[in-house]
């Protein structure tokens, strides 16, 4: 089965592409469109974000179309930044990251979580398969790491004492809430196609 991924990061193109082939899928990069959609991420849920974004991408496409939505939450934030992940303030990444570390400076707690629902939205009369899953983890004390994206450098991982951004992509790509719902959304794809 050929796929469309809604989104024009060619990271995540290159991540998903090869989780996706062992269940029969071939995955083709959003990017590579004519004209992408600009999708507004207005659900108050990562899931119907995901579902916001495969709809506007089938619209204009007579494949199947995958999304995923994700952001991090934060105990010491009641759950914040949440689906504001992306935009809770201005600027680059480590805009975002400075905001955080000043956000839970002196907390006890920096317990937090990554989360990430993908949908799969197809082009005739089949329902929409969605999955969310997590990789739980704490705040670092100060940004660590090159590697990543986003929050990776001040985010570390249960079972680890180093940062994403310092634990490199192999490790990521293992415990990460985006491969584990790659892992999920393929094993569910790869019944459907059977
Ligand atoms: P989106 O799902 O691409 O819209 O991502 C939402 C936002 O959540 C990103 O811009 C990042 O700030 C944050 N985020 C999501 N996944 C990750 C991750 O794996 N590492 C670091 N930040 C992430």
């Amino acid at each position: 089965m050929r796929m469309i991924l809604a989104s024009t990061n060619r990271g995540k193109y290159r991540e998903m592409k090869e989780q996706l082939l062992p269940c029969g899928t071939e995955l083709l990069f959003g990017g590579d469109l004519p004209s992408p959609p600009h999708v507004e991420e207005t659900g108050a849920t990562y899931e119907e974000n995901a579902l916001l974004k495969a709809r506007a991408w089938a619209l204009s496409a007579k494949l199947p179309v995958i999304a995923d939505d994700s952001g991090l939450e934060v105990d010491a934030l009641g759950g914040a930044p949440g689906v504001h992940s992306a935009r809770v303030v201005p600027g680059k990444d480590s805009a975002r990251t400075e905001w955080l570390l000043e956000a839970i400076k002196g907390a006890d707690d920096r317990s937090a979580r990554f989360v990430c629902s993908i949908a799969v939205v197809f082009p005739d009369e089949r329902s929409p398969l969605t999955v969310t899953e997590y990789c739980t983890g704490r705040i670092a004390e100060s940004p660590a790491g090159e590697s990543g994206f986003g929050y990776d450098p001040v985010f570390i991982p249960d079972g680890y004492d180093k940062t994403f951004s310092e634990l490199g992509p192999d490790i990521k790509n293992a415990v990460s809430h985006r491969a584990k719902a790659v892992k999920s959304i393929a094993e569910i794809l790869k019944r459907v196609i059977e």
